[in-house]
């Protein structure tokens, strides 16, 4: 029987899921790969933790170099994380003539473009399925089963702790601290949490996502960015008497000739099928002109849900060497040739529904004002709702605007903030209702 030989790098959460399931699912694979996968080393640099499974003799250790030198190793599965050490491996193993599977989303966001060229030109292939929304193959989606589609959107839920953490406040009436608590106790935030309530994890995920569907170089330094932190229980609750719920969305649309890149907190309908993925799921809506809607939707973190991606990468490049081929499928999607650098469309160009939520005074003539500064920016307004108690002479009101200009929003809201007849800065948070898109 032919064996693959696997060297894992990193035995954290992630890792110890990838070593169990090569272990404990060993005779399973292999009657599916028709050669045994064989786990040479793992390299970590805590060799005495117990992970809770039997690794052969010699086959934990410490020295990362030895499992990357070591010419029987065909993949190095890279689950370290953070873009130091983790990129510095990774470029070893490919000039090394590796393959490589990783999970390092940050990384393949940020240093993608150069990643993959130097992997196409050793002629090695990268899997990193487990980067983006943990155990949903949406990568596997976008390269292959679609890949006769024209994709013209992309709207996900791509960050498990966020979505927990609103889910937490929304439907337990949690304060965010605590959520992000639990988040983080059960395992799913980052290391620096500040990258998941910040957007900047989803981000990551977006621009992966955005150059396997549309053809266009990485680029995560143009996507628009706002995590939930400001997000108030407030909100919250008046969204839901809209019919609405908060959700930290990605979202990437083909605009001609121009990509919407844009993560932000969103109000979706009750309806929509993203409202109803809650705790730390993940899913992700992919419209394509020939396929229409699909979504994908499961365990977007945690040990096992993110292994059983890396193990499916582990397996398709097993099948490639024992084919003797490698970059049957380039690496993102399109062949390196046809990868064109597409603009992300500045986000003061977008348009849609906006929630803004004033503090206004209670007195005749403050809401014609509000309006009117409104209407001067051609800010169509959908309902207008007198929400809660006084507090300190001011009322909370809320509008819903018709689609409107970013640009637009954003000068009426710095006009209208400086009125002594307004309180605290508005709220603001974007409404993408399909039911009104074309209004
Ligand atoms: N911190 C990430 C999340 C882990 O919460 O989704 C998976 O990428």
């Amino acid at each position: 029987m032919k064996e693959i030989h696997i060297g894992l790098l990193g035995c954290g959460t992630v890792g110890t899921g990838v070593a169990k399931i090569l272990i404990e699912n060993k005779d399973l694979i292999c009657s599916r790969v028709g050669a045994a996968l064989k786990l040479k080393y793992i390299a970590d640099i805590d060799t005495e933790k117990d992970r809770g499974i039997r690794f052969g003799e010699g086959v934990l250790i410490s020295d990362a170099e030895k499992v990357l030198n070591d010419p029987d190793i065909d993949i190095i599965v890279e689950m370290i994380g953070g873009e130091g050490i983790a990129k510095q491996f990774i470029l070893k193993a490919i000039s090394n003539g590796k393959h490589v599977v990783s999970a390092n989303k940050a990384l393949i966001a940020s240093q993608g473009n150069a990643l993959f060229k130097a992997a196409s030109e050793r002629n090695v292939d990268i899997g990193f399925e487990a980067s983006v929304g943990g155990c949903m193959p949406i990568i596997k989606t976008l390269r292959e089963s679609l890949v006769g589609n024209r994709i013209t959107s992309m709207t996900g839920i791509l960050n498990g702790t966020c979505n927990y953490i609103l889910s937490k406040i929304t439907d337990e009436g949690m304060s965010f601290e605590a959520a992000l608590a639990e988040a983080q106790a059960k395992g799913f935030a980052e290391a620096n949490p500040a990258l998941d309530v910040g957007g900047f994890d989803t981000a990551h995920k977006l621009a992966i996502l955005n150059a396997l569907a549309y053809g266009m170089e990485v680029n995560l330094k143009d996507i628009y960015i706002e995590g939930i932190s400001g997000i108030t229980p407030t909100d919250i609750a008046l969204a839901g008497q809209f019919g609405y719920r908060i959700k930290l969305l990605a979202i990437g649309k083909d605009r001609e000739n121009a990509i919407e890149a844009r993560v932000h907190p969103t109000m979706i309908p009750f309806d929509n099928l993203l409202s109803n993925v809650n705790a730390n799921l993940n899913a992700v809506m992919v419209s394509g002109d020939a396929v229409g809607n699909i979504l994908l939707y499961g365990y977007g973190a945690g040990m096992m849900p993110t292994a059983s991606a890396v193990v499916g990468d582990i397996v398709d490049i097993a099948r490639n060497i024992l084919f003797g081929t490698s970059g049957r499928i380039p690496l993102f999607s399109y062949q390196p040739e046809s990868i064109r650098n597409i603009p992300v469309m500045p986000m003061d160009e977008i348009f849609t529904h906006y929630y803004i939520r004033f503090s206004a005074a209670d007195r005749p003539g403050v809401l014609s004002k509000i309006a009117g500064i409104l209407g001067n920016y051609s800010i169509s307004i959908e309902s207008v709702h007198q929400k809660g108690r006084k507090i300190g002479g001011f009322v909370p009101i809320v509008m819903l605007t018709h689609r409107a200009k970013e640009a637009d929003v954003k000068k009426a809201l710095s006009e209208i903030s400086v009125l002594d007849i307004v309180g605290n800065k508005p709220a603001l948070i974007r409404i993408e209702d399909e039911k009104n898109e074309d209004e």
